[in-house]
């Protein structure tokens, strides 16, 4: 099998962003098994600092799409997981949570595409106002930071993949 017709890798370099959503729900099963790909994620020391709110309620949807100035597919996307990060605990200046959070985001997403529905990541941290204006509607703790959202569905529009490697931005042995 050539390597590039390997699944994994087929998901990987064909997901892209996408931004508009059939209003078809995703499967329960497809939802749950996106959670265990996001718990498969790295995690520094192992301190597994991430946390889900798993949002499919149109309601909700709908009001994070009008706090989310960046987010408004999510008037169309039947799902969203916000990935958030319990920093309690760590030492002052350790800011790891935020590695492990886009490790288990970028999971989800590459996971998605695996199984034949696309996504989009929609950035909520260290974004103001749209950080203050996403937190209540979570209803997230003090001490967990929302990382960041992915709008999840069935896609309704259609990009060409990535291509290729950029030799001018690799520097091989030293830079
Ligand atoms: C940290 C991060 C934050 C992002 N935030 C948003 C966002 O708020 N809204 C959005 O529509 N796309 C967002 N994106 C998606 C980027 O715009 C997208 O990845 C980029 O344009 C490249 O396109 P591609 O994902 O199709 O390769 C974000 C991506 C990353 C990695």
């Amino acid at each position: 099998m050539p390597m590039k017709e390997n699944p994994v890798i087929g998901a990987i370099l064909s997901r892209r962003s996408i931004r508009k959503f059939r209003s078809d729900p995703v499967p329960p099963e497809v939802r749950d098994l996106l959670l265990e790909c996001a718990f498969a994620a790295p995690s520094a020391h192992n301190r597994r600092p991430c946390r889900f709110v798993v949002v499919e309620e149109r309601a909700v949807l709908d009001a994070l799409a009008e706090a989310h100035d960046s987010g408004k597919m999510l008037f169309q996307a039947p799902l969203a997981i916000a990935v958030c990060a319990e920093t309690a605990g760590y030492p002052e200046g350790d800011r790891a949570w935020v590695e492990d959070c886009a490790a288990a985001l970028e999971n989800i997403l590459v996971a998605v595409r695996g199984l034949g529905l696309d996504g989009v990541w929609l950035k909520v941290m260290d974004r103001h106002p749209r950080n203050e204006l996403v937190r209540p509607l979570l209803g997230v703790p003090e001490s967990v930071q929302v990382i960041g959202i992915a709008a999840v569905g069935f896609g309704a529009e259609e990009k060409a993949p990535h291509e290729g490697i950029r030799e001018d931005l690799v520097h091989r042995n030293r830079w």
